[in-house]
């Protein structure tokens, strides 16, 4: 591959994963440049709120949402300065939906450290992820356009929604294939679609070009979402450095859990409903068998890389260019993933 990148083989799963700091050198300096705009934007002449930021700024993920926009950016044509502000904006946005999501979750651990409500409480939790969306805005504004604004904050609207939707429809053991689409559409591939619209636009894509990298980042969303209900069951904690098992905790329907529902005997299924009220159960080690023994995970990792093959079908319109290879293989990243 001319960017060589490299993928690696997970040894505890045996399944392959991908280097992303290989997938991001060709944007490394424009993702330097968007970190230290993140970090100047929310620095704060408060120490307690410097401090918050720095945690964040300390503590970083993998920085998806930043990478979208900037190898759009590249696919679609040029990396431009304004690319680097939008990349810098949607790591905000992304980092305040999970500020305020692990408040929700009860989350103690995020990207390796503790959570800023287990560290800091709850309302400390808010209020930072309250600064880190007005933040967003603020920086966002600073662009010559009003577009970037507009698409963001419709991105930002839907992604609430989506987060809204989940909370109402918790403790829901019925919830339905479309409906679950629907939260994750809006809670992840809102923002992810966003990114990848931005990079594109402001690249000076055509209209065409830019409603196929929005169809790209969409589907690379939900087939990222799908991959992160699974790790919740799935994966480990020390690899992704966050809390797992959330999800059946608080009795959020996923894909693999929908399709289990769906496939047992009326009997099994009422165990495994009885299961999800028990506050203390180990949710994950007794549901696991339930869904491997059934197909209900493969199923859902096959609906997976179905949104994967959609994905890349959109990257079809761009010329060939190593940034296009990049965005296929983190489309292929996303199921591969195992943090
Ligand atoms: C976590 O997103 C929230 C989801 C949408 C599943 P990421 O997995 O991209 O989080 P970080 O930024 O790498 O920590
Ligand atoms: C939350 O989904 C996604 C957001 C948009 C905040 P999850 O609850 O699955 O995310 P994690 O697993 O906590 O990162
Ligand atoms: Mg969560
Ligand atoms: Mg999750």
């Amino acid at each position: 591959m001319a960017t060589g990148t490299r993928i690696k083989t997970d040894e505890g799963q045996g399944r392959p994963t991908l280097a992303l700091g290989d997938l991001y050198a060709p944007i490394a300096t424009e993702l330097a440049d968007a970190e230290r705009i993140f970090q100047e934007e929310l620095s704060s002449r408060f120490p307690f709120v410097q401090h918050l930021v720095d945690h964040c700024a300390d503590f970083q993920g993998k920085r998806l949402r930043p990478a979208l926009v900037l190898l759009t950016a590249r696919a679609c044509g040029s990396v431009t300065p304004s690319h680097s502000v939008l990349a810098a904006v949607v790591e905000m946005i992304h980092t305040a939906t999970l500020v305020h999501d692990d408040i929700l979750d009860e989350a103690m651990v995020r990207r390796h450290a503790a959570t800023v409500n287990a560290e800091w409480g709850n309302e400390t939790a808010v209020l930072l992820g309250d600064y880190l969306f007005t933040h967003a805005f603020h920086l966002a504004a600073s662009l010559d356009s009003t577009r970037a604004c507009r698409w963001i904050g419709e991105a930002t609207n839907r992604v609430c929604e989506g987060e809204m939707q989940q909370v109402h429809h918790r403790g829901n053991l019925d919830l339905d294939e479309a409906s679950y689409f629907a939260i994750i559409e809006g809670k992840t591939a809102e923002l992810t679609a966003v990114s990848c619209r931005l990079g594109a636009s402001y690249a000076g894509a055509s209209d065409a070009t830019v409603a196929a990298m929005d169809r790209y980042g969409r589907e690379l969303g939900i087939a990222f979402q799908i991959a992160d209900d699974v790790l919740d069951i799935w994966g480990e904690e020390r690899v992704t450095g966050k809390s797992l098992g959330t999800d059946l905790e608080k009795q959020k329907l996923t894909l693999p859990m929908i399709y289990l529902l769906r496939m047992v005997e009326p009997d099994v299924a009422a165990e495994i409903r009885r299961l999800l009220d028990e506050a203390h159960a180990d949710h994950r080690r007794l549901i696991r068998p339930h869904l491997e023994r059934t197909g209900a995970i493969d199923r859902a990792w096959q609906k997976a890389k179905l949104h994967v093959k959609q994905a890349l079908d959109a990257l079809d319109v761009l010329p060939d260019s190593d940034a296009r290879s990049l965005l296929r293989i983190l489309a292929q990243y996303v199921v591969r993933r195992s943090s």
